[in-house]
């Protein structure tokens, strides 16, 4: 099923639940206050009354303003009984999700934007689908393995790391899509910067942010072949428009002209919509420079927070302690 037909089967449901909801509440209502049962059914009597006087062609205008204007009494009267009783003055009014279109996706035969969003969010699923999101989380970033270490190009790792971490944590917690910052994270193998990402990820979908995190080689190959038609969807589009994107492994993609252009692409439409972009690689800035024109390194340069990681491998670190637990059991 296309992603357009999954989302107006989720808005045709959000409908048929805002109408089951208000007929289950006109239900209770009318057992709880007789009135406005009584009402209610005073009121489809005379409108069925003056639509015959009408339907025979009888003071059309006359009756329907008639009509119109017993039907807003009625609502009153209604409305201050409920009250009366304790409920909510709207207690009995229609609850669509969107009001526009009154959840049926479409305005004047035309999507409405809640259409698009509702897409928008399911395509993001589905891309962010193969992520193991669950398993890299802030709490789960443990920083004992930087303690004590330092590198030829930092005397203190666990600083560092820390600093990392609060950065990233301060990221999602003010994170929003016009306001929040370009970061360009650097380091060696192994040292949690996928771990970081993907933390930040998790905890902004579960905010309902449209985040979509993929790795560079994985994203290239998708729009590659939605380009030369070899399979169907709009991943380009998705990824220029997602209020995050997060492209993992920046490098690991193939080294020629249709993807560093796509690069180049990707990350200055996002800068002129001034939405947020967050890449991380084990490069330094002068390979990207040998790697990338000009024009992308400046671009980082100019616009992203650079975030330094070091330490030893943490990936090497946690298979030998595996090993080791492995010996000693
Ligand atoms: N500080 C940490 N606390 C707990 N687990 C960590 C930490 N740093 C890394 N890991 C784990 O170690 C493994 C490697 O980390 P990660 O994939 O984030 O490294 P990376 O910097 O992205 O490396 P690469 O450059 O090879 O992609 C992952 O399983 C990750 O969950
Ligand atoms: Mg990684
Ligand atoms: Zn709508």
């Amino acid at each position: 099923m296309s992603t357009y037909s999954r989302a107006i089967d989720i808005i045709n449901n959000r409908r048929i639940a805002a109408k089951t909801q208000n007929e289950n509440r006109i239900a209770e209502v009318e057992k709880a206050v007789p009135e406005i049962a009584e009402v209610n059914r005073v009121l489809s009597q005379s409108s069925i009354n003056i639509l015959r006087i009408i339907t025979k062609g009888e003071n059309v205008q006359e009756n329907m303003k008639q009509l119109e204007k017993s039907n807003l009494q009625a609502q009153e009267m209604v409305k201050n009984l409920l009250v009366k009783n304790g409920y909510p003055k709207d207690y009995l009014d229609l609850k669509y999700t969107c009001s526009r279109c009154s959840d049926t996706g479409f305005c004047n035969g035309v999507r409405c934007s809640c259409l698009n969003e509702t897409a928008g969010k399911l395509a993001v699923q589905e891309l962010n689908q193969t992520s193991p999101l669950k398993l890299s989380t802030f709490d789960t970033f443990n920083l004992e393995y930087y303690r004590g270490v330092s590198t030829a190009s930092d005397t203190d790792c666990f600083t560092t790391m820390s600093n990392n971490l609060d950065y990233c944590r301060k990221y999602t917690a003010t994170f929003s899509r016009n306001t929040a910052n370009n970061v360009f994270i650097t380091g060696k193998t192994g040292l949690g910067k996928t771990h970081l990402s993907l933390a930040i990820a998790e905890r902004l979908l579960s905010m309902n942010w449209n985040v979509v995190y993929g790795s560079s080689i994985n994203l290239m190959d998708r729009i590659e072949s939605e380009h030369f038609g070899r399979s169907e969807g709009d991943t380009l589009g998705i990824i220029t428009d997602a209020d995050l994107l997060i492209i993992d492994d920046l490098g690991t993609e193939y080294d020629k002209q249709f993807c560093t252009s796509t690069m180049y692409n990707i990350i200055n439409t996002r800068l002129n919509k001034n939405i947020p972009t967050i890449i991380s690689t084990n490069l330094s800035l002068q390979e990207i420079e040998v790697r990338y024109e000009p024009r992308i390194v400046s671009r980082i340069v100019s616009h992203y927070d650079i975030l330094k990681f070091s330490g030893n491998d943490v990936r090497q670190m946690i298979r030998l302690d595996y090993v080791g637990r492995q010996k000693t059991l």
